[in-house]
């Protein structure tokens, strides 16, 4: 099982490294100043860790350098960075060789709480977000807090709306609430820790249970299959939309969606649509499609999880609670 630990201590990650014969250190080139710190006797790979560099040809870029350094089955690849770089360093780790192990230092609070946790790996095919990937655990995932301290507000939201999804899926002690009052800007981080840790710990739960997405993984879905289709449509009409969503914004507009939908059937209180869009909107995440709802079409229907015109759609019943039901996409 993939371990997480949290720590405001790079001496505890110096620590988890000792055991590996030889570790080499993809990062993301923003980010000198922690690869630095941490990898002082290791080699290191800078990438430009943009979206639109999320794609085979720097997958195979890192699996040229990795041959330079002669990696092999005793090395660990770390990965510094935020969502972009974990994706891209663990496919290269999953592909080169037939697989060497791979652990993530994520450095965005979206890392932090989603993307460094768990095996799924994915580069984006032209505009199609993460249509190519492979299932690989990671070792471990080291989270250093503070690492956000840096981090633009607009990068901080990215990683909300993901923490608020996990816990709309799971609330145990009421950590949704929580996450609502410290994600308010200014953001209080230490009181942010303890939501991080749980976050990436339901996320782990789910993940164990399902490494491969046939049946229980499929509720972290909640909100991304609208989210994917935005994120698609922005790509596709780059003039219509200068001012591009992040990944999170667009979950945040896609749970709200989920939310209308799950009310529509009667899953859900008819409040809870509303009720969510106020919560997202308090902390600064959209909750409005940036174009008319038909123009998601061609998107909605490539979706990786559809047979047919029947996608398994993540609906809520309450916050804690959401079930996986078959949904015809129709307009
Ligand atoms: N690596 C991200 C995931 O498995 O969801």
């Amino acid at each position: 099982m993939q371990k997480i630990k949290i720590s405001g201590s790079l001496t505890s990650l110096r620590f988890l490294l000792f055991k590996y014969r030889k570790v080499l250190v993809v990062y993301d080139r923003k980010l000198e100043n922690l690869a630095g710190q941490i990898g002082q006797d290791n080699q290191s790979l800078p990438i430009i860790a943009e979206e639109q560099y999320k794609t085979m040809e720097t997958v195979m870029a890192v699996c040229r350098w990795l041959l330079s350094q002669k990696a092999d089955k005793e090395t660990l690849l770390l990965a510094v960075g935020g969502g972009v770089t974990t994706d891209i360093a663990g496919f290269a780790a999953s592909i080169y060789k037939r697989g060497i192990r791979y652990a993530n230092v994520p450095t965005t609070l979206l890392a932090m709480v989603d993307a460094s946790i768990g095996g799924k790996t994915g580069v984006n095919l032209d505009s199609y977000k993460n249509m190519l990937g492979t299932v690989c655990q990671p070792e471990f995932t080291f989270i250093y807090p503070k690492a956000l301290e840096t981090l633009p507000q607009r990068e901080m939201r990215n990683g909300a709306a993901e923490m608020l999804k996990t816990f709309i899926i799971k609330n145990r002690h009421n950590n949704y609430a929580d996450a609502l009052s410290v994600l308010k800007a200014p953001v209080d981080f230490k009181a942010l820790e303890p939501l991080i840790e749980a976050a990436a710990k339901v996320k782990r739960e789910i993940v164990c249970r399902d490494e491969f997405e046939k049946g229980p993984r499929r509720v972290l879905n909640l909100g991304h299959t609208y989210a994917h289709a935005i994120e698609w449509w922005q790509h596709t009409n780059p003039t219509e939309n200068p001012a591009l969503l992040s990944h999170g914004e667009a979950v945040a507009i896609g749970i709200v969606k989920a939310a209308s939908l799950s009310a529509d059937k009667g899953y859900c209180d008819e409040s809870l649509p509303q009720q969510l869009k106020r919560d997202f909107e308090s902390v600064g995440l959209p909750t409005e499609f940036p174009c008319p709802e038909e123009e998601l079409a061609p998107a909605l229907l490539q979706d990786k999880k559809i047979t047919g015109k029947k996608i398994n759609f993540v609906f809520i019943k309450r916050i804690g609670k959401v079930t996986v039901k078959k949904h015809e996409i129709r307009f």
